[in-house]
């Protein structure tokens, strides 16, 4: 049994909430399915189906896909490998001297501060990041006011250092003042939900609880709700709606479709669309949008001219030097006076995020000493 931190003015009622929440993590996308498949589709707006109701179809996407990041973006902790193997973990916060302890069972991972709290155990409920870069912990919690806020563990395991460390952004946090600042940096309901946002396809958050989760960027995250689509392709019909071409028939909407997430220049300050930027780097779409290439190409250059959706993040430099070449080898695009290869390294490298995390430089510029060198955290202190 889980003994809870109990007495914090802010979260009046946690230990109910964080029972429940467990509850909510039950929610299966089964369950989802079937309310949205019985539903008639013929008049009303199409329904979300989830990401396993494509591959009965489209099987070699789905199997492609399921490697991908996006297939692992909100895990439940109770299913997620990062957070078991944390069981037993301990970890020193650098800045305030406290330990962690992690503890991992049947209902998912929950970290003590045994200094402060004894053995109490504050749960960690989902699992943000496929762990590529990073997975960072996040809590709902019931506020006293009514409404659902979250909690972002303080604490963060990085793939760069094949471990835990503080949380991107956590360093520049003040004292805490409620007992629950102690585990990490508290989110408004309106943060909460743009957490959940980006990194589900589709969830509302309620009493304390996602309702209608479906997890991960599933298909539909950038393809629409499929339910009209399944059900007509199901009858052997065509469904000419849903045509990629009519989704994205220019470079800007695609872009758009993945800038909701990755961020568009309306999603950034103005200040910070300047090639010094110490945040564009990880905003791909913003950053490219800022480059030559994108900006002379006449719309030839999208994100899937390098990358494939349904795949994992290629390494492989030479495929992307030979996409570069297909323009720059061209009459009409410039070459290059200083190198035929090595491409990635000078003109698009990566950026360090604190010594934990890197994104590469997607503002593709003959480079100067102006160019970022070091990202900085993106520090939204604001509610
Ligand atoms: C009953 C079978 C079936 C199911 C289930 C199904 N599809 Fe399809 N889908 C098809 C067929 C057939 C086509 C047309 C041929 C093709 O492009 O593979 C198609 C086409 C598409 C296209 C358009 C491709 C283009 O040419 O532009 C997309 C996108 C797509 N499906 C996505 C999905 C997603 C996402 C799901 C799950 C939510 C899904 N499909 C479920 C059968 C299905
Ligand atoms: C609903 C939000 C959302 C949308 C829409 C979205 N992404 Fe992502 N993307 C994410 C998140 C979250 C991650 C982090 C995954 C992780 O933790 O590895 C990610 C990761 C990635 C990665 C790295 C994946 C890896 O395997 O390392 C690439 C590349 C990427 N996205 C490209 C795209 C492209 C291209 C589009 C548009 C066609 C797009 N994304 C649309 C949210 C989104
Ligand atoms: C506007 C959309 C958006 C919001 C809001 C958002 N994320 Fe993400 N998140 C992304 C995208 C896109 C990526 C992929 C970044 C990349 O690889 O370039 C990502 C990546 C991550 C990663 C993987 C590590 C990394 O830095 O790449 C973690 C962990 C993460 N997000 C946690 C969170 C948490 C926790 C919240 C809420 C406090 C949150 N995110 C809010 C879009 C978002
Ligand atoms: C990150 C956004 C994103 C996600 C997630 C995604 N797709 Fe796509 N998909 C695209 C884009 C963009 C295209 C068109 C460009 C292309 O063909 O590369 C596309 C093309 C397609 C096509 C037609 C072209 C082809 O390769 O046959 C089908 C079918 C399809 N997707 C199905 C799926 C299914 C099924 C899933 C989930 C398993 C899925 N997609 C997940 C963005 C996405
Ligand atoms: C879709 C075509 C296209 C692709 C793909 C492409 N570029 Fe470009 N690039 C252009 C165009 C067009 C220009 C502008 C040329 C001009 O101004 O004459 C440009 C300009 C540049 C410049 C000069 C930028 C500056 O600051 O003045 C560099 C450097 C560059 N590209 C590097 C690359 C690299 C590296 C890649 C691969 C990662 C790449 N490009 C891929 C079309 C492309
Ligand atoms: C000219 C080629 C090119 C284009 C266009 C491009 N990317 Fe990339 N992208 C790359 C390269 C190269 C990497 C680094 C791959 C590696 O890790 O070796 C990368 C990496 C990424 C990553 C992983 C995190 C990082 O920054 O290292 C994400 C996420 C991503 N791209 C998203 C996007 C999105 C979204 C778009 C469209 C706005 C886009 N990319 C367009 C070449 C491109
Ligand atoms: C060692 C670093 C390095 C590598 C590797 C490199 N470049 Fe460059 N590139 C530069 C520098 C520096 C300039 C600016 C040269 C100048 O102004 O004299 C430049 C200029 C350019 C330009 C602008 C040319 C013009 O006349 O406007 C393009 C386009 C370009 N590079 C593309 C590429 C491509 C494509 C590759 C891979 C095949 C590549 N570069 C590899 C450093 C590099």
């Amino acid at each position: 049994m889980w003994t809870l931190i109990v007495a914090t003015l802010l979260i009046g009622a946690i230990v109910f909430g964080a029972w429940w929440l467990r509850q909510a993590a039950d929610h299966s996308q089964t369950e989802f399915q079937n309310t949205a498949d019985s539903r008639s589709t013929s008049k009303s707006p199409p329904s979300f189906v989830g990401t396993t109701s494509c591959r009965s179809c489209h099987a070699e996407i789905s199997d492609l896909y399921s490697t991908s990041g996006h297939a692992h973006t909100f895990h439940a902790t109770k299913d997620s490998d990062f957070a078991k193997g944390l069981n037993g973990v301990t970890f020193e916060d650098p800045l305030r001297k406290d330990q962690f302890r992690y503890h991992f069972d049947s209902e998912g991972l929950a970290t003590s501060l045994p200094a402060k709290f004894g053995d109490e155990l504050f749960p960690l409920s989902y699992a943000l990041g496929s762990g590529t870069h990073g997975v960072t912990f996040l809590t709902l919690l019931p506020h006293r006011d009514g409404s659902t806020i979250g909690l972002e563990h303080r604490v963060t395991h990085y793939a760069q250092k094949s471990g835990l460390d503080l949380t991107v952004g956590h360093a520049y946090l003040g004292e805490p003042v409620e007992d629950a600042e102690h585990f990490g940096r508290v989110l408004s309901s309106r943060k909460l939900t743009q957490c959940i946002e980006c990194h589900t396809t589709s969830g509302r958050v309620e009493n304390g609880d996602i309702r209608e989760l479906i997890p991960h960027v599933g298909c539909e995250s950038c393809h629409g709700a499929a339910s009209h689509h399944v059900e007509i392709r199901t009858s052997g019909e065509e469904d000419a709606d849903f045509s990629t071409a009519k989704s994205w028939p220019d470079a800007m909407s695609e872009l758009r479709t993945c800038g909701r997430c990755h961020r568009l220049p309306e999603s950034i300050k103005k200040s910070e669309l300047v090639r010094e930027s110490k945040i564009l780097p990880r905003f791909q779409p913003a950053g490219l949008m800022q480059s030559p290439c994108f900006q002379k190409s006449e719309g030839a250059m999208r994100c899937t001219t390098c990358h494939d959706p349904h795949e994992k993040v290629s390494k492989d430099t030479t495929r992307y030097e030979r996409l570069c070449m297909d323009c720059h080898q061209t009459q009409t695009v410039a070459a290059c006076p200083k190198s035929s290869n090595n491409c990635i390294e000078c003109h698009m490298p990566p950026i360090s995020l604190e010594g934990v995390a890197s994104f590469h430089d997607h503002w593709i510029r003959i480079r100067n000493e102006k160019d970022p060198s070091v990202l900085q955290p993106e520090i939204d202190l604001e509610e």
